[in-house]
């Protein structure tokens, strides 16, 4: 498989993935904007752009996503709990669903709790073994850090939520697996993130100090001191709603 990472504007990462073999490939939470560099990559690796994904509607950042999807003739994917609230066409995600890339298997994993709509992407790469290799974790898991839960309010139910889908979702994997980010520090998605732009859920296990807390402890640290908003979110997730972002607007 060929993978890469970028570091996009805000301390937002973005993914590009697939099978360069076969011919799919796969783009993960574009930032608009950066349409072109993933056209590049894809006509780099030789492959067409067979699925755009985001791992949940964003708040801090214009999506590029669908403008991408659009470009590259690929279905823009969310997850299925945005049917009737995003206007515009989407495929539909659901939790279990997996998506085929060549060699590269795509399986949705719904994590609510950053966002009821949030997903994590688990892949594996059938070249290198029949498990998965890493997860694709949005705002739900950081590197140091969880997702911060009070975007649409509920703060509290929302950080309860998000300890359950770590716990029973994420935690549960394998210690081995690579885990990759939707954000590094300097976002404004989460608190305490690091520079470091991955990791693995074994390391997280045992150094992420949000991962030891109990359920109890865990929504009182998250909801203590929750940081201002992200500039301009009303107004960037009504245009994610809506799908109509242009490259402009991200300047
Ligand atoms: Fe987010």
């Amino acid at each position: 498989m060929f993978f890469r990472q970028r570091a996009a504007a805000n301390a937002t990462l973005s993914y590009f993935f697939g099978c360069a073999g076969i011919g799919k490939s796969v783009a993960v939470d574009v930032v608009a904007g950066d349409e072109p560099w993933f056209i590049d990559e894809a006509e780099k690796a030789g492959v067409p752009i067979s699925y755009v994904i985001d791992t949940h509607v964003h708040a801090d950042h214009y999506s590029g996503s669908a403008g991408l999807a659009r470009r590259a003739g690929a279905p823009y994917c969310l997850h299925e709990s945005n049917r009737g609230r995003v206007s515009f066409d989407f495929t539909p995600l659901s939790d279990g669903q997996r998506l085929e890339a060549g060699n590269v298997l795509v399986d949705v994993l719904h994590t609510p709790g950053h966002t009821a709509d949030s997903i994590c992407l688990l892949v594996r790469d059938l070249r290198r073994g029949d498990e998965p290799w890493f997860v694709i974790t949005g705002d739900t898991l950081f590197v140091g850090a969880v997702g911060r839960p009070d975007l649409a309010g509920r703060e509290r139910e929302m950080a309860a939520q998000l300890h359950d889908t770590l716990h029973r979702r994420l935690l549960t994997l394998p210690a081995e697996l690579e885990i990759y980010p939707g954000h590094q520090a300097g976002s404004a998605c989460g608190a305490g993130l690091s520079g470091k732009p991955a990791s693995t859920i074994g390391f997280e296990k045992r150094f992420n100090p949000m991962l030891s807390l109990s359920r109890d402890a865990f929504v009182a640290a998250l909801t203590a001191e929750i940081a201002p908003q992200p500039a301009e979110m009303e107004r960037i997730v009504e245009a994610n709603l809506r799908g109509i972002v242009t490259t402009a607007m991200s300047a």
